[in-house]
């Protein structure tokens, strides 16, 4: 059985901005059920210096002037390494505050691939390195250059997930000398992209295997529309690019034992469950008395999530009978918009803006409708949890929403698929909401379909398991 490694920068249950953390905390614990030896290093980010890092110190390490340390620990038979470098991973929040982005990303995730790979070629050879996201996706890069190869008694077999090819680490030419990354790197064939460094591409360019996180996503970054400029790199990686759906974490998320709920349910009583949770949302946020059905929104607040086109929609949302609850946080522009419809229509929409995790899990277990108006979705784990929860997807189809919602309309339906992605069919789609949360029949119907889908990560584990296999024997 091969050993693996995956290099990122976010894993449940230490750090968490968006999927690729619930990916991060799955994907190994998966593999590592299926017989694996398998180990996980993640950035330690935290807020303040005095929180302490979990796990004990097993080595030290320094790469472009910048000091850490490894502490090594335990997730449901993964081995976790926290890379401590409080000059680097001491912030707010990981990437980014309010104002914008850190402007030393480029050297604190260089630092991080550079002090992952040092420390990984001292240990027991490793089988498959594989890496996600532009956080760690110059680890390929620099496992095979010759300025920046090292002792290693095996060179691993590299696979780089990308998560999202929206965020692809763009940084100015400055950052190959801040980074100590040899200047030919610099050039159409490595880094370089429209005059910029991207650490994305150097992982597409240099893995041994790229895949990306829904069979559907994976055809559409092969056009224009959707492949950010990279589509050209990615079609010369056609052959060695693959798409594998993300499953869930059925242990964090699941309605009958989730203890962030005030009564947990599954489909035989998925009715007074969810009316318990509805409540104790209404209660917590302070909705307006009454049975209305609740539209859920848990997410980023992004253009990419379609946050506009609902903001664009709200007024005609709740003129359909809808209240709505939005978690998520994002630039301050959409913020403000969601705060004024928030004004403009109180005690029926609630707006909160931050990251708080178990109320999202009740959010999920009260929604009726769970919406996520995505312009791409490389994946989506949003209505993969909504459906586990019996609140009904409202979603365009594109990348993993196209893979994993069927509509009402199908024998097999557990959501509503609208097109095009725009305010109006939006709008239509909840309008067909409203009459289907109206027929019990169909809703239960819905609902169960919804609710016993299989997402459990075992699938994807096995066809990720096949992938290295396959690059092993090659
Ligand atoms: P993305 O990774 O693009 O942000 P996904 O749908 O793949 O979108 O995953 C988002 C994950 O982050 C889900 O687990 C969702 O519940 C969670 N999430 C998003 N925003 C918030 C928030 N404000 N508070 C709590 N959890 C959130
Ligand atoms: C990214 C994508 C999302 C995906 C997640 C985990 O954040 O935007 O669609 O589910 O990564 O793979």
């Amino acid at each position: 059985m091969p050993t693996i490694v995956h290099l990122a920068s976010e894993m449940v249950p230490f750090s968490k901005t968006g999927g690729l953390a619930d990916v991060v905390g799955a994907l190994p614990v998966a593999l590592a059920k299926q017989g694996h030896t398998v180990a996980v290093m993640v950035p330690a980010h935290r807020t303040h210096l005095h929180d302490g890092v979990p796990g004990t110190p097993v080595a030290s390490v320094e790469e472009l002037g910048i000091r850490g340390q490894v502490f090594a620990g335990e997730h449901q038979g993964v081995e976790v390494l926290l890379l401590d470098a409080p000059q680097v991973f001491v912030r707010p929040s990981p990437y980014a505050v309010a104002d914008g982005d850190y402007p030393d990303n480029p050297i604190r995730f260089a630092f991080f691939v550079r002090a992952a790979l040092r420390l990984l070629a001292q240990r027991s050879p490793i089988d498959v390195l594989h890496v996600h996201d532009w956080q760690a996706a110059l680890a390929p890069l620099l496992l095979h250059h010759p300025a920046t190869s090292l002792p290693w008694r095996q060179r691993p077999r590299t696979v780089l997930t990308v998560h999202n090819l929206a965020y692809q680490g763009l940084f100015p030419p400055w950052t190959l000398d801040a980074a100590a990354l040899p200047r030919e790197l610099f050039s159409m064939q490595h880094l370089e992209y429209f005059g910029q460094v991207s650490f994305l591409k150097g992982g597409i360019v240099a893995a041994d295997a790229v895949t990306t996180v829904s069979p559907t996503y994976a055809r559409e970054v092969l056009t224009p529309a959707f492949g950010c400029g990279l589509e050209g790199v990615l079609a010369q990686r056609a052959d060695s690019l693959v798409g594998i759906l993300n499953g869930l974490d059925t242990t964090v998320w699941d309605p009958a034992t989730d203890p962030h709920l005030p009564t947990p349910y599954r489909v035989r009583n998925v009715l007074s469950g969810k009316r318990a949770a509805r409540e104790a949302v209404a209660r917590e946020l302070g909705l307006a008395p009454g049975v209305r059905p609740l539209a859920g929104m848990v997410s980023r607040l992004v253009e990419q999530k379609g946050v506009d086109l609902l903001t664009a929609a709200i007024d005609d949302i709740v003129a359909l009978g809808f209240d709505i609850v939005i978690l998520g946080s994002g630039p301050r522009r959409w913020e403000e918009l969601l705060a004024t419809a928030e004004r403009a229509h109180p005690g029926r929409v609630r707006v909160v803006l931050g990251f708080h995790d178990p109320l999202a899990h009740r959010i999920y277990a009260a929604s009726d409708v769970f919406l996520m108006p995505s312009r791409f979705e490389p994946c989506g784990l949003g209505q993969l949890i909504a459906m586990r929860y019996g609140a009904l997807p409202v979603v365009p189809p594109t990348g993993g929403l196209a893979d994993t919602v069927v509509d009402a309309d199908s024998p097999h339906g557990c959501g509503i698929v609208f097109s095009p992605t725009t305010s109006r069919a939006l709008l239509a789609a909840l309008a067909r909401a409203r009459h289907l949360l109206g027929t019990p029949e169909e809703l239960a119907r819905l609902r169960r379909n919804a609710m016993r889908r299989d997402f459990s990560w075992s699938t994807s584990a096995r066809q990720y398991e096949a992938l290295y296999q396959r690059l092993l024997e090659s």
